[in-house]
């Protein structure tokens, strides 16, 4: 039986940032045996990175910082995100790197269901990391898991890549230093550290839950493309708008907490399947004074909340239609509580689109303190149409591309 350590209950590192740096550090000492010899699963982002930090003061020498490149990662300007983080991580005691996107592209490519998907991603995963604990005779495996993600898996609401996977790694003992913590306390740990504190989450199977339906190469090269473009833009957005790319309010708030852009394959028009919803919506917009809306269903199933607070698969709406940020809420209201069996509402941002295009993009931006819920980011219509028409031009077959204006609940941030 794999023992699980989490430290549940630490201080709060909002308010005296260098005790609970102390104390996470002593948390990690207490639990290594003195023979014991860990591996840390290193995406590279902000959670996995403080507790690499804590790992370096705790037990110098006795972690392996595994990266892996599976293949769903992103690039910042045309950089592999790979390169980036081996960069900052090259000079840490114990960095390993491993390239694996082709043993990954196995489980998930072609699989259409995303519970499967996410299946095969996770068995990939754990399959990984079992073999690298064993060649190097790990027995203690140590990860970056907050609270939320616990939290949210075990009611049902998410579904995660590593929460569950504990007994599969051949691991004596999972340790998870930051299990008591919310998004905006890891941000104040890694600003006490001195490591880049900023980053927006990047979930552990990356674009794999960007791309909903099957994938395939040609495909993920889009949503690379059309990723890296929102990713990059975003940040100069916001510094021009609020003086920074990232402000946390006094209660943890992160403005903007997340940005990113997802990729569906095009599907032929659907109301007919879904006329219901169809009407349901032009009604709704009718009724908010907008007339004669543009309204159809994606085609693909996406995530959202029901009124149970369970994950569910359901429509997303696309409107064509000229409405002000201010009416946007309302306007989304259509989604509320999952009623209708509406898990977002999408505006189009990109008008007509010409010749015949495989896909179409979603941008999502949105606020938040600690993922549970999210509202939608305060993004201006202009900023919005120079994104889509980058969007447009630079990456292949892109047709139509929207802009999610459902906040969490009803949808969740992710599509699948
Ligand atoms: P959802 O889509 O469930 O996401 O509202 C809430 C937060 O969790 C992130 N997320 C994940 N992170 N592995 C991760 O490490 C995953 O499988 C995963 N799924 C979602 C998501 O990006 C958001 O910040």
């Amino acid at each position: 039986m794999v023992e699980i350590c989490r430290f549940m209950d630490p201080p709060s590192p909002r308010e005296n940032p260098g005790d609970a740096v102390q104390k996470l550090v002593e948390y990690i000492k207490a639990n290594m045996g003195p023979d014991d010899k860990g591996l840390l699963a290193l995406s590279g982002g902000v959670d996995s990175s403080v507790v690499a930090e804590l790992c370096k003061r705790a037990v110098p020498g006795r972690v392996i910082l595994f990266h892996i490149d599976h293949g769903f990662m992103r690039r910042f300007n045309g950089r592999k995100e790979s390169d980036l983080v081996c960069g900052g991580f090259s000079g840490y005691p114990g960095f390993k790197f491993q390239e694996a996107g082709d043993f990954f592209y196995k489980y998930v490519f072609g699989v259409e269901d995303s519970d499967e998907k996410r299946a095969g991603f996770r068995h990939a995963y754990s399959e990984l990391l079992k073999e690298v604990m064993k060649k190097h005779g790990c027995d203690v495996f140590l990860d970056g898991t907050i609270k939320p993600d616990i939290e949210e898996v075990d009611a049902g609401i998410k579904l995660q890549h590593n929460p569950g996977l504990e007994d599969k790694y051949g691991a004596e003992k999972v340790i998870e230093p930051l299990a008591g913590m919310i998004k905006a306390e890891v941000r104040a740990l890694a600003k006490e550290l001195g490591i880049p504190h900023l980053r927006p989450p990047f979930p552990g199977p990356g674009l794999a839950v960007r791309t909903p339906g099957a994938i395939d190469l040609k495909r993920l090269e889009v949503e690379k493309q059309a990723n890296d473009i929102v990713e990059t833009e975003f940040p100069g957005y916001f510094r021009e708008k609020q003086g920074a790319e990232m402000v946390i309010g006094p209660n943890g708030e992160q403005k903007p907490f997340q940005y990113f852009a997802a990729t569906f394959i095009r599907r032929g028009r659907e109301e007919a399947k879904s006329s219901g919803k169809v009407r349901a919506c032009k009604e709704h917009l009718a009724a908010l004074g907008i007339p004669s809306a543009g309204v159809r269903i994606l085609g693909t199933k996406v995530t959202g909340k029901t009124p149970e607070d369970k994950r569910v698969y359901d429509d997303a709406i696309c409107i064509t239609a000229d409405i002000r940020p201010g009416l946007w809420p309302e306007v989304a209201g259509i989604a509320e509580r999952g009623l209708l069996g509406i898990a977002r509402v999408l505006l189009d941002i990109s008008g007509t689109c010409k010749g015949k295009p495989v896909y179409d993009v979603v941008i999502r931006a949105v606020d938040s303190t600690d993922a549970r819920t999210a509202k939608v980011s305060d993004v201006s219509p202009d900023f919005l149409k120079s994104l889509s028409g980058r969007i447009t031009s630079e990456c292949r077959d892109v047709g139509n591309v929207f802009f999610d204006i459902t906040p969490k609940p009803p949808a969740t941030i992710e599509y699948e």
